[in-house]
């Protein structure tokens, strides 16, 4: 037996639900039972009833399926897969932050700690953000963290004045406005879409924004026949799967590296992923009273979102 087959027998013997995240390996993508976005893949987490959760995407999310299941057994095939953006905002930090704005509603984006869940009246992701920030009144004092890029795009978008935490996206936030730039020169046929963790220079040129979901859905339906997609390349998988007669140009990083994956997420691998289902490791962990804080503002952002 390949290790793909032998995923597939340990997914039935062990009643387990493999998730992925849009920007997993290919190979990762084709055998998950469900490969979403920040925003579905706690929403699929939600409602499972398999016993154990594979969850291949990075520590933020499966701490999120581990929140929402308590007693389920929640595995991350590579422990190492963290986020920049949930390292940007420590919590210790973040409590010190918050004292400056006590009188502030606390909304946080989904990529964060659990620690930094248990501080926020509301978790919100790419996908719910705008909607989410809107349902509060027009002069709701919002801190609005991790995300400097994502906070200012939505203040841009709803005219609020929300305080923001500075913190980035190492993928996102050194994508190339020069290259971009170029590329749109040399491909005046080609549309800009952008995920909004990119910076606010990258975004003033998009001609579409949205969480990799709707980035997605819009190369599906939009007839245009090029793409500049100013994001992590894991999303270029679907897309041709999904438009295979369209062109997909990758945006380059300002630094030396001429791609821009997401060096978390690609540390998952079959063989990795294959391991985590046979022997339940790495496993997520989390104290009980950390998982019932975080959880209630996950749940008010479920009980907002739009269902599946
Ligand atoms: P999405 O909410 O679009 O899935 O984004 C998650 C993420 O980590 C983007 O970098
Ligand atoms: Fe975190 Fe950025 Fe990787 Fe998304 S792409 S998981 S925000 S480091």
């Amino acid at each position: 037996m390949n290790v793909v087959q032998k995923i597939q027998e340990l997914k039935k013997e062990k009643n387990a639900i493999i998730l992925a995240h849009f920007y997993q390996i290919p190979e990762i993508q084709d055998i998950a039972d469900f490969v979403g976005d920040s925003l579905a893949l706690a929403q699929q987490a939600a409602t499972t009833s398999a016993d154990m959760i594979v969850f291949a995407g990075v520590h933020f999310m499966a701490e999120t399926a581990k929140i929402l299941n308590p007693d389920k057994l929640v595995v991350l095939p590579d422990m190492e897969a963290g986020c920049s953006l949930a390292d940007s905002c420590p919590a210790d930090k973040f409590g010190d932050f918050l004292k400056l704005y006590s009188d502030h509603t606390v909304i946080s984006y989904i990529n964060c700690s659990a620690d930094i869940k248990t501080m926020s009246d509301l978790i919100c992701t790419s996908g719910n953000a705008i909607q989410l920030v809107e349902s509060f009144p027009k002069d709701e004092k919002i801190v609005f963290a991790p995300d400097k890029n994502l906070g200012g795009y939505i203040n841009r978008i709803t005219g609020r004045n929300m305080v923001l935490w500075d913190g980035t996206c190492e993928v996102h936030d050194i994508l190339s406005v020069e290259s971009i730039i170029k590329m749109k020169i040399e491909h005046p046929d080609a549309k800009l879409i952008a995920h909004p963790e990119c910076k606010a220079q990258v975004l003033e040129l998009a001609d579409f924004i949205g969480s990799t979901t709707a980035l997605l859905q819009y190369t599906s339906k939009d007839k245009s026949l090029k793409y500049i997609v100013a994001t992590e390349t894991g999303i270029l998988h679907k897309m041709k799967l999904n438009s295979p007669e369209k062109n997909f140009l990758v945006v380059p990083s300002d630094e030396t590296c001429s791609c821009n994956d997401c060096p978390y997420m690609k540390l998952n691998t079959l063989e990795k992923l294959y391991n985590a289902m046979l022997t339940g490791k790495p496993e997520i962990i989390l104290p009980v009273d950390v998982m019932q804080k975080a959880r209630k503002p996950i749940d008010r952002m479920l009980a907002l979102s739009v269902k599946l």
